[in-house]
């Protein structure tokens, strides 16, 4: 039997120098992480399982909880990947403690590689905290839809100069309080690549362009699950709602027409 080696985040930081796109989904059940495991180098267990698994509007009703039972199963069934799960909103934005204990929670409880929060410049003293105390943070700039509400909506971000420049900013921020990747969500291509340019800790992006050391895409996006708008960003590799929608139409009718289940799928006495 061949031994399944863990990506590790010396493996995240080192594709900086080597150039290696890092390839990375989110998931956040153990069917789906099963399947795409041995294809990524990063599993996200994203917030956006609110929307995506809990029909919610937008990730602001995201638990701990739920963060917590997402991230035990999506880590039972993903030996090789490096697997972050984000801190949902209002765990860690009050101050360095309220974040230390809450991530915690989460690492103790799933054994999680990595947390996720947004924010940059804003979080500096909380990633220098949560990395200084053996946590490894990820840090989410550009669009941040946890700030749906405040900004008014999901915006592009770097379109003016003092966009740029706060962008710049958050980065460099992250970087020097001790984050080992940052994720770009939502961000015009040379701002990402400036951003990219400026950081010796990789990149990540979602519609932040090619630019970016590694990609990142909700997986029902990529999957064609999602039957809402899908936006610009996303490509679709495959269209499994139809697929969804065709198998159970046949299903339907071969029950309703008594040809399911035929002689194969029926148990005979002696
Ligand atoms: O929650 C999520 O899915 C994300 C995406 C931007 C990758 O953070």
């Amino acid at each position: 039997m061949t031994e399944i080696k863990r990506f590790t985040i010396k493996d995240v930081k080192n594709c900086k120098k080597s150039g290696a796109p890092l390839v990375c989904l989110t998931s956040y059940t153990a069917p789906i992480t099963k399947i795409i495991d041995k294809h990524c180098d990063i599993i996200l267990v994203g917030d956006s399982l609110g929307m995506v698994i809990y029909g919610m509007e937008n990730t602001l009703g995201v638990t701990l909880d739920m963060m917590i039972n997402h991230g035990k199963a999506v880590m039972r069934a993903a030996p090789s990947s490096f697997v972050i799960i984000d801190m949902p909103y209002g765990t860690y934005e009050d101050n360095p403690d309220q974040a230390y204990k809450a991530a915690r929670l989460l690492i103790d409880e799933t054994s999680c590689d990595a947390v996720k929060i947004e924010g940059g410049y804003d979080l500096e003293k909380t990633i220098k905290h949560l990395s200084k105390n053996n946590i490894p943070v990820m840090a989410h700039i550009g669009l941040k839809p946890q700030s749906v509400i405040k900004e008014g909506g999901y915006k592009v971000k770097g379109k003016t100069n003092q966009e740029v420049h706060n962008l710049l900013e958050d980065a460099k921020a992250a970087e020097n309080a001790g984050a080992f990747a940052i994720l770009i969500e939502g961000t015009i291509e040379h701002v990402s690549r400036e951003i990219t340019n400026s950081v010796n800790i990789p990149t990540v992006g979602i519609g932040a362009s090619s630019a970016c050391d590694g990609q990142i895409l909700v997986i029902d996006d990529m999957l064609g699950l999602n039957t809402d708008h899908t936006a610009k960003f996303v490509k679709q590799y495959t269209n499994m709602a139809d697929e969804i929608d065709k198998a159970v139409a046949n299903y339907s009718t071969e029950v309703r027409n008594r040809t399911f289940p035929s002689e194969n799928h029926v148990y005979k006495g002696k």
